[in-house]
């Protein structure tokens, strides 16, 4: 038997996971790492945590299990999107990596929507947000000239870790697609854009597909980790493009929802012209010459995270989730918005913050929690409104990450949603994906949605409860009329925290 391995580089962990050709997954490793928010609405990593804890957790993988390094053929990753790494002449890491979900760039949004205007949406099919790339860059060029300087190439936090495992510096188009420097359609680095923001064309790393073979491991990284240094290590592409291939979703028809730090709620897009109006992303999906677009709640299971680490930290998630089970729909009046960093998806505010409104004496730790996840969901459903809104049947929906581990949690996407909710045998989420690719790319399939027939098997399915629906409805109108009353609150308190 062959094996793969999948890297999902995400925000809060590295997780690594051994998959045989069948796609049955044999042992995996997950290693955390910590988030730096020095200001409110900064959020940084330091690059060198995520190789030094890949090292340490593809070790691991080769030390727990019976398999034979030899085996294990090829190498693949998925990342957290639109993080900015930039790379001296001598390839040292210049600055802390700011990430996805830093919304510092306000100014710089607004810098970009006033010299593109439409062309932006055109080029990119993306309007400018604080998450992605591009206004990143023109914040260091603003306050860390020096820095802009001294790049010679900027990367995307996976590419970064790709770089330090091979030496060879690419990046994806699914990536390359979250910077808002691609042309799309045209997969190219849009000259047009960097023209206009005075960025030169050389810091932008080689575009490649998300299958190709970039190299292989270097020898000091073979010998830390164990691996043969003949493992062919393949491109990987973003996160929400692995999530998507490691859920099957590769065909029209097909929709996700995935529930990590961030909430996504995605679906593939035959038409790469298809337009919502920017209000959801649309970008190259990993799958070669194929498009997704998808709406994202910035703060989902970094809500729940931030919940059980404040108010219940002993406590496991599945004990939280189980206590949630007591409380009722509706978390009995009580009502919680995960605008914790501020939102994206349908409004793109990083002053946003989060609420619980509705809150009795008689509420306890169930009700806080059920609201919690409840609103988690409502969030995710205002995407789901968007694609509804333009005309999309979303009938089904597959359910990766954590809103997939609990069957409550599943459940209450079904009645929320009012969709089929599908939970698949063996969910490894974004992880997934990229083991995927790397069996794919070694030939082992003729095509990802070959090797999906095989590794991809539905488990539960949770059809919505008619009763339940109506009820949701009912708390879902009422959500909907929270952001308008508190937006202007909550701009103010920003505001005074300074
Ligand atoms: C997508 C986005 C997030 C990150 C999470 O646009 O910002 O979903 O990819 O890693």
């Amino acid at each position: 038997m062959k094996y793969v391995i999948g890297v999902d580089l995400g925000t809060s962990s590295v997780k690594v996971l051994l998959v045989d050709q069948n796609g049955v997954v044999h042992h995996s490793v997950s290693k955390d790492y910590p988030l730096m928010q020095q200001q409110p609405g900064y959020s940084e990593q330091n690059p060198e945590t995520w190789v030094e804890q890949t090292i340490k957790a593809l070790k691991m993988l080769v030390n727990e299990t019976n398999v034979h390094p030899n085996h294990i053929k090829g190498l693949s990753f998925s990342g957290q999107m639109h993080g900015l790494v930039l790379l001296d002449e001598h390839h040292q890491v210049i600055r802390n990596a700011i990430l996805w979900n830093d919304t510092r760039t306000t100014a710089q949004c607004q810098k970009i929507d006033q010299q593109l205007g439409g062309k932006l949406l055109e080029i990119t099919k993306n309007p400018a947000l604080e998450g992605f790339t591009l206004p990143k860059l023109l914040w260091i060029k603003e306050f860390e000239p020096e820095n802009l300087e001294k790049t010679s190439v900027f990367l995307l936090p996976k590419d970064y870790l790709r770089y330090r495992l091979t030496r060879a510096i690419h990046i994806d188009y699914s990536d390359a697609a979250g910077t808002l420097l691609l042309d799309v359609v045209n997969k190219s680095w849009s000259t047009d854009i960097l023209r206009t923001f005075g960025i030169p064309v050389s810091i932008c790393p080689p575009l490649v597909e998300t299958e190709d073979v970039v190299g292989t491991l270097l020898p000091e990284i073979a010998e830390m980790t164990g691996l043969s240094q003949d493992i062919k290590v393949f491109a990987g592409g973003a996160d929400n493009a692995c999530g998507a291939i490691g859920a099957g979703i590769l065909s029209e028809g097909t929709a996700l929802c995935s529930i990590g730090t961030s909430g996504v709620f995605l679906s593939y897009e035959d038409d790469k012209n298809k337009n919502y109006a920017g209000k959801v992303h649309l970008f190259n999906h990993g799958q070669k010459d194929s498009y997704y677009s998808m709406g994202v709640t910035l703060g989902a299971g970094y809500s729940l995270t931030w919940f059980k680490e404040t108010f219940a930290k002993e406590q496991s998630f599945t004990d939280l989730l189980e206590e949630a089970s007591y409380s009722s729909i509706g978390a009995n009046g009580l009502m919680f918005t995960p605008y914790l960093v501020g939102e994206r998806t349908p409004y793109a505010d990083a002053k946003i913050r989060g609420t619980f409104t509705g809150i009795d004496g008689s509420h306890k730790l169930a009700d806080f929690t059920r609201a919690v996840i409840e609103g988690i969901v409502y969030s995710i459903c205002e995407s789901l409104d968007i694609f509804r809104n333009y005309g999309k049947v979303i009938d089904t929906v597959i359910s990766i990450g954590g809103g997939a581990k609990s069957d409550l949690w599943a459940q209450i996407q079904a009645d929320v949603f009012n969709t089929k909710v599908v939970k698949l045998q063996n969910e490894q989420g974004p992880g997934m994906g990229a083991a995927m690719i790397a069996a794919t790319g070694l030939g082992w399939f003729s095509s990802l949605k070959d090797c999906a027939k095989v590794f991809i098997k539905a488990d539960k399915v949770y059809q919505p409860k008619r009763v339940n629906v109506e009820r949701y409805q009912a708390f879902y109108q009422v959500y909907k009329d929270v952001y308008p009353h508190t937006a202007s609150i909550h701009h103010q308190l920003f505001d005074l925290r300074k």
